[in-house]
Order: C-alpha cells, then sequence, then structure tokens
C-alpha cells in the first residue's frame, strides 16, 4: 500500500496569510500530484490601505494574530487533527524578514512540540508550481512566466528544482508597475487589479507608452521607465484640462491611460514570453504570480499560445496571489521528488533575498 503524508502548509513573506493542508502519496514511482485538502487565508491589504503600501512592522504583527486560527481552521475543514501532520512546511523566503520570521517560528515551534520534521519552502517556487493545483496542471518540461509583486522572471522548468532562468527584471517588477502606475493615478493599494478593472473599458491604443527593453536581444525585462512615461502623460494631461488630481480628468481619459499602460505591460509580457518559448523550442508555458490572474495578459497569451500550438497553463484565479496551498503544494511535490528531505533541527533561519535559480 502506497503510504500518504499530510503536509501542513504557511505562507507569510508579505501581506497574506496563508494555511493550507496537501496530502501526497510517498513513493517516487507515483507521480500523482498532491491533493488540497483545505486552506485558508486571511488578506491584511484593507489594513495597509491607509499607509499606501505595506508596513512592514504591521504586516508581521498581524501575522502573528492570524497564523494559529488559520491553521486551527484548515484543520477542522479537512477534519484533521495536528497529531495527524507527517511535515509543516513554511515560507523561507524570499520576503519582509520579520513577515517570514512569524511563519517560520510558528512551523518550527510546532514540528519541535509535536515531535514532527519542518521544510522551509521558497516563495516563488510555490507560485512557480501552484498551476499543478489547477483543474489543467501542466507537465514538465515547460517556460515559466513569473510575474508577481516583487518578481519578473522567464525559467525554463525541466523538473522540480531544475529550474533556469531565462531572464528577469532590472528593475521593477510586472506587479510594481501595474502597482505604482495605479498610485499615481490615485487608486488604492495594491492597485494593479483596481488599475486592470479600469483598464477593461480604456482604448489601449489611445497613449502611445514605451514598451522597455522589448528588442532588446535577450528575455530581460525594464519597467522602471515606464512608470515614469505614465507619470509624465498623466502630468501632460491634467495642465491640458487645468485639473489638479488625475482623478478629476474626464473618467473616459483615465480609463484610456489605464489600458494603455497595461497594454504596455502585458505586450512586453507577451512578446518576451513568446521568444523564450521558441528559443528554448518547448510548447508548454505555465503562468504564475500574481499578475497571471490579469484577464488582459490571459487572453493575449491564450491568443499568441494557440497559434503557436503551445500549450498555457495557469493557476486557478484564487491561488494566483499569496496562498498557502502553493506553500503546502511545493513542500509536497520536493518530497515526493526525492528533491529534498525535511529537517527535525529546528534552529531556522529565513532568507529575505533569495533567487529561486539557487535552489
Ligand atoms: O504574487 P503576489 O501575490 O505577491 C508577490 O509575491 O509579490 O503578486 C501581487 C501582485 C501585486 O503587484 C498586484 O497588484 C498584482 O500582483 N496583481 C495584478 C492583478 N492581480 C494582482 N496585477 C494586474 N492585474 C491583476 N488582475
Ligand atoms: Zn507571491
Amino acid at each position: 500500500m502506497v503510504q500518504k503524508l499530510l503536509v501542513l502548509g504557511i505562507e507569510s513573506s508579505c501581506d497574506e496569510t496563508g494555511a493550507a493542508l496537501v496530502e501526497f502519496e510517498a513513493s517516487a514511482a507515483v507521480t500523482q500530484i498532491p491533493s488540497l485538502l483545505s486552506h485558508a487565508l486571511f488578506s491584511q491589504i484593507e489594513m495597509h490601505q491607509a499607509f499606501g503600501g505595506v508596513v512592514p512592522e504591521l504586516a508581521s504583527r498581524d501575522h502573528i494574530r492570524r497564523v494559529l486560527p488559520l491553521i486551527s481552521q484548515v484543520l477542522q475543514t479537512a477534519g484533521r487533527t495536528l497529531a495527524e501532520l507527517d511535515v509543516i512546511a513554511y515560507t523561507r523566503g524570499p520576503g519582509l524578514a520579520g513577515a517570514l520570521l512569524v511563519g517560520a517560528g510558528v512551523a518550527c515551534a510546532l514540528g519541535a512540540a509535536l515531535g514532527k520534521p519542518v521544510l522551509g519552502v521558497h516563495h516563488l517556487e510555490g507560485h512557480l508550481l501552484s498551476p499543478f493545483l489547477s483543474a489543467d496542471p501542466p507537465q514538465f518540461p515547460f517556460v515559466a512566466l513569473l510575474v508577481s509583486g516583487g518578481h519578473t522572471q522567464l525559467m525554463r522548468v525541466d523538473g522540480v528544482g531544475r529550474y533556469q532562468l531565462l531572464g528577469e527584471s532590472i528593475d521593477d517588477a510586472a506587479g510594481e508597475a501595474f502597482d505604482k502606475s495605479a498610485k499615481l493615478m490615485g487608486l488604492d493599494y495594491p492597485g494593479g487589479p483596481l488599475l486592470a478593472r479600469m483598464a477593461e473599458q480604456g482604448n489601449p491604443k489611445a497613449y502611445a507608452l514605451p514598451r522597455p527593453l522589448l528588442h532588446s536581444g535577450n528575455l530581460d525585462f525594464s519597467f522602471a521607465g515606464l512608470k515614469t512615461a505614465v507619470l509624465v502623460q498623466a502630468q501632460k494631461m491634467r495642465t491640458a484640462a487645468g485639473v489638479a488630481q488625475f482623478q478629476d480628468l474626464d473618467p473616459l481619459q483615465q480609463r484610456d491611460l489605464a489600458a494603455s499602460t497595461q497594454a504596455a505591460i502585458v505586450d512586453v509580457l507577451l512578446k518576451k514570453s513568446m521568444t523564450a518559448l521558441k528559443e528554448t523550442g518547448l510548447k508548454r508555458l505555465v503562468v504564475a504570480g500574481g499578475v497571471g490572474a490579469n484577464r488582459h495578459l490571459r487572453s493575449q497569451l491564450d491568443e499568441a499560445c494557440a497559434k503557436r500550438q503551445v500549450r498555457v497553463h495557469y493557476p486557478e484565479l484564487h491561488l494566483c496571489t499569496d496562498n498557502g496551498a502553493m506553500i503546502a503544494l511545493a513542500a509536497a511535490m520536493r518530497l515526493q521528488s526525492g528533491m529534498q528531505q525535511p529537517t527535525m533541527h529546528y534552529a531556522f533561519d529565513v532568507k529575505p533575498r533569495w533567487p529561486l535559480a539557487a535552489l
């Protein structure tokens, strides 16, 4: 009989506290994707909105308040107990140091108290593997477009832990470009999804914005200049209309600038992804991270991939942004593939900066 192992995953790298239970068959011969039994999330977005961005100290304190109730919740939902856990996984990095320490501390304290091993997970590996929990899971190998709030990377993925960086942002991430542009349009933090909603009714060709590094000949990205171009365009529009605030402009103009900004970001992500597929010769693309929820990005990628007979996979919408399910899943997949063993050493450390390619 194949032994089944139960993993608790804890995510606390930024402004979302997540917990989840994943079960997997502990045999290298079995390639069955681990199953998600339950997951729970608490988003701190409302708390940080008042400050226009994440306040690290407040984030850490709130993780402390939320993490144990969330763990109880996922155990109760799945009808399991603490004693049934086989491994306790937590996000080890990258992220905010104080926030990471909460998840790591709780995971290691639980592990020590229960006599269960622990495993520190790379947050981006969690995002990268999250499409395996979708109704249409990918198969290795594939090109991954990782687009989160802090990272924009193209990777060649040949298996669990076999990641080759093809290109990445040399400054702002795509999510940051969305958020910073949204901020100067007067939208609340995090502005990405709000800008995307505004863009839906705008004309993406209304304003000519730069597509940085589009023809750079490599797979790197740069979004810092785009944000400046959006700022300059917004200033021009305000001056022409004689208004002090972006929100005082004609709503049509506001929507057009949102749509033009989104189009510029998506255009670059699309073209570079297609180049990565061409250069690697792979016929599968996996999109992960918060910006992967963007509808315009999804429709553009779907269209371009269909033309090239490329299969494209996304995480379920609710698993695009940070969550505990992806952390439990990444731990389970690492254990299942024999890439890593959990440890009974509870002297944890976190890695606020941790390149995925270093795994
Ligand atoms: O992966 P994630 O939850 O956090 C990090 O690990 O960074 O990504 C958050 C980012 C934010 O920048 C947020 O604005 C962006 O994802 N985002 C979106 C959308 N939903 C989330 N950006 C554009 N369109 C969306 N629909
Ligand atoms: Zn993330």
